[in-house]
C-alpha cells in the first residue's frame, strides 16, 4: 500500500543517508538558528497527542513557531471529538486537510502508521506506545554527532525498561546500521528487549550482550542511555514496584565510567538518575532535549520539501488472521487491512505493531 504523501512512522523507512541529512541540518540550524525563521512561513502544524508528552510535543511546537509556522492540536483527546466515539481514520482524515503537516503521539502501537493510511499530509509518528519514538532517535543521533563527534564506533550501554521503551528500540534500529557500533543491553529479565529487536541487531553483525549488572559493564561504556521503568505500561502495579528502582545511576557509579563517557536520557527522569550527578559535566540529558529541538526543525522543514510517496506496507492482507497484541491498533481500529510479514514458515509479524504470532496450519 502506498500513501502519495511522504511520512514518517520508522526512521528505517528511510535510508541512513537521509537521517544524516536531517541530522546535518539540525546542526547548521542549532549553529545560526535566525538563517531559518522564515523556512516555514504560512505553513500549519497540526500536533494530535492522545498521550501525556512535555518535550516531544513542546519541542515540536516551538520548532514549527521558530520557522515561522503555525499550529493547531490537541493534547488532550478528551478536548475533541475523540471523546464521542471518532474513530482514527475520520480524526485523521480531517485534520490532516486543516494542516501541512500532522505529528501524532498516541498509547496505541501502531496509530500513526494507520494514520498515514488516511491522511491527505505527511504524518510524523511522534511515538506508539511501546513501539517506535523516530524522532527521538534523531535528537539522540544529533547529540550524539555533537558530543561524540560520530555516529559510529560506539560502544553504547542501554539500561532500564527494554521492553517498554520506544525510544530504545528505535535508537537500537538506527545505531545498528553505522559500522562498528556494539551494545549492551542492560535490564532485569522481566524488561528485556522484544525479540524482533534482537533479531535486527543479530542480522546487522552489531555485537551486543545482556546482562543484569549496570555497575560491571559500565567502565566499557562511550554512551550510556538510562531510561525510566515506564509505569503506564504495565498491566498492574505490583509488577512495576517489583521493577522500579533496580537501576539508580549515582555519583558513586560514576566514578568507575570512562571521563569522556555521556549519560543520555530521553526523560522524562523518575528517580533512575540521582539529582546530584546533573552537575557532571558528562551528563547530557538536558542538552539533548534542546538538540531535539533542532532536529525537530530540521525534520519539519526536510518533511515539508519532500515529494516523496512512502509505502506503508511490505507484506501482504491476511483476510483471515488477527494480530494477537491486545494494544495493537488493529484491534481498536476494525477497518485496517491486517497487514502481516511472513517470518520463515510459521510466523507472522504484524506490520503496525510489530508483534509476532504464530501461523496456524
Ligand atoms: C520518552 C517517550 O515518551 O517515549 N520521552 C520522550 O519522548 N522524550 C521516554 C519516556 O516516556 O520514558
Amino acid at each position: 500500500m502506498i500513501s502519495s504523501y511522504p511520512h514518517l512512522i520508522d526512521l528505517n523507512d528511510y535510508p541512513p543517508s537521509w537521517w544524516k541529512e536531517v541530522v546535518e541540518l539540525g546542526e547548521k540550524i542549532k549553529n545560526n538558528p535566525e538563517i531559518y525563521s522564515g523556512a516555514c512561513n504560512g505553513k500549519i502544524m497540526a500536533t494530535l497527542f492522545y498521550e501525556p508528552s512535555t518535550r516531544t510535543q513542546m519541542s515540536f511546537q516551538t520548532a514549527m513557531l521558530r520557522l515561522g509556522g503555525r499550529l493547531i492540536g490537541f493534547d488532550n483527546p478528551a478536548n475533541s471529538s475523540v471523546s464521542k466515539g471518532e474513530t482514527l481514520k475520520d480524526t485523521t482524515k480531517i485534520v490532516s486537510n486543516y494542516a501541512d503537516i500532522l505529528v501524532m503521539r498516541h498509547p496505541v502501537a501502531g496509530a500513526a502508521k494507520a494514520a498515514a493510511l488516511s491522511a491527505d499530509c505527511p504524518v510524523i509518528n511522534a511515538g506508539d506506545s511501546g513501539h517506535l519514538h523516530p524522532t527521538q532517535t534523531l535528537t539522540d543521533l544529533l547529540t550524539l554527532k555533537c558530543e561524540k563527534g560520530r555516529l559510529d564506533h560506539l560502544t553504547i550501554g542501554l539500561c532500564g525498561d527494554l521492553i517498554n521503551g520506544r525510544t530504545v528500540h528505535s535508537l537500537l534500529k538506527a545505531m545498528s546500521c553505522f559500522e562498528g557500533n556494539s551494545f549492551v543491553l542492560i535490564s532485569t529479565p522481566e524488561l528485556k528487549l522484544p525479540s524482533y529487536i534482537k533479531d535486527i541487531l543479530k542480522a546487522s553483525g552489531c555485537p551486543f550482550k545482556e546482562v543484569s549488572s549496570l555497575e560491571e559493564v559500565l567502565p566499557e561504556l562511550d554512551v550510556l542511555y538510562m531510561t525510566r521503568i515506564q509505569q503506564e505500561r504495565f498491566s498492574s502495579r505490583e509488577e512495576y514496584l517489583a521493577q522500579k528502582d533496580t537501576y539508580i545511576l549515582t555519583v558513586k557509579k560514576m566514578k568507575a565510567a570512562k571521563p569522556d563517557m555521556i549519560v543520555l536520557h530521553p526523560l522524562p527522569r523518575v528517580d533512575e538518575i540521582e539529582v546530584e550527578l546533573d552537575e557532571d559535566p558528562r551528563a547530557m540529558y538536558f542538552n539533548q532535549a534542546k538538540y531535539g529541538m533542532y532536529v525537530r526543525m530540521a525534520l519539519i522543514i526536510t518533511m515539508i520539501n519532500l515529494k516523496s510517496e512512502t509505502r506503508l506496507f511490505h507484506g501482504k492482507v491476511y483476510k483471515d488472521v488477527s494480530c494477537k497484541n491486545p494494544n495493537c491498533i488493529t484491534c481498536t481500529e476494525k477497518y485496517l487491512p491486517k497487514s502481516f510479514i511472513p517470518i520463515g514458515d510459521t510466523m507472522l509479524q504484524c506490520e503496525y505493531c510489530s508483534e509476532r504470532l504464530l501461523l496456524e496450519r
